[in-house]
């Protein structure tokens, strides 16, 4: 009920309602990964070629972080690079549209090149950047997901490593905000319903048009 806290191992969060991926989880899942990534890269990604791991801002800050130390961890030498797209806006709905706001600031020709994104949903960002970067003559070009949202594609699309299979709720933390608020979350959770509405965030900050 919205009064009753969620508590994820000792983190009180009195907005959401239940947690889809805790920290502990996350890391461990993670550490997979990189194991995996570790083996598929073995000989290719070197000091003198490190794997590209291409960031999209804003969501995947957080994971990229993590996943590139992990590597390291794993002995793949890796670089970080960062790009920014915008489809979703203020809402919790797509508006359909992929738009890059900040584009990759050296070449990837030949490089070995691994785009991390927070989230698979209707793959229309991944989609995008996917074509956009194969034009670019990268050596090879995967894509590693956070979570995915199978139920939410409107294209067909599969990423080669993801962490998470999600239902088709709308999460936030980690990384993922709704209206840039909640990235600094450790856990991956579901808001709570009344923290929408009744309106959106940025509407009910809004003077009403009578009073303006
Ligand atoms: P598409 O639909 O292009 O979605 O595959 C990818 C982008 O949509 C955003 N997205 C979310 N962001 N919580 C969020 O904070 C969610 O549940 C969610 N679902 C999709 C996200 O920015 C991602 O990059
Ligand atoms: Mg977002």
């Amino acid at each position: 009920s919205s009064s009753t806290p969620l508590v994820v191992n000792g983190r009180s969060y009195s907005f959401a309602k239940k947690c889809v991926a805790s920290q502990e989880q996350i890391f461990e899942k993670i550490d997979a990964i990189a194991a995996n990534i570790a083996i598929d890269y073995a000989g290719k990604a070197t000091a003198e070629n490190p794997l590209i791991l291409i960031c999209v801002l804003k969501g995947a800050y957080l994971f990229t972080a993590d996943l590139a130390r992990a590597l390291a961890d794993k002995g793949v030498p890796n670089v970080v690079e960062f790009m920014c797209v915008s489809s979703y806006g203020k809402y919790t709905v797509s508006s359909g549209e992929v738009r890059m706001l900040l584009d990759l600031r050296n070449s990837i020709s030949k490089r070995h090149c691994l785009i991390v994104e927070d989230i698979l949903d209707s793959a229309r960002t991944l989609d995008f950047l996917y074509k956009v970067f194969m034009t670019r003559g990268p050596a090879s070009l995967r894509t590693c997901v956070l979570l995915d949202k199978p139920e939410g594609r409107k294209l067909p699309f599969v990423a080669h490593y993801r962490c998470f299979e999600i239902a088709n709720e709308f999460v936030v933390g980690y990384g993922l905000d709704y209206a840039e608020m909640y990235r600094d979350l450790r856990d991956i959770v579901v808001l709570k319903p009344e923290v929408y509405s009744p309106k959106t965030a940025s509407e009910m900050h809004k003077v009403p048009d009578s009073k303006l």
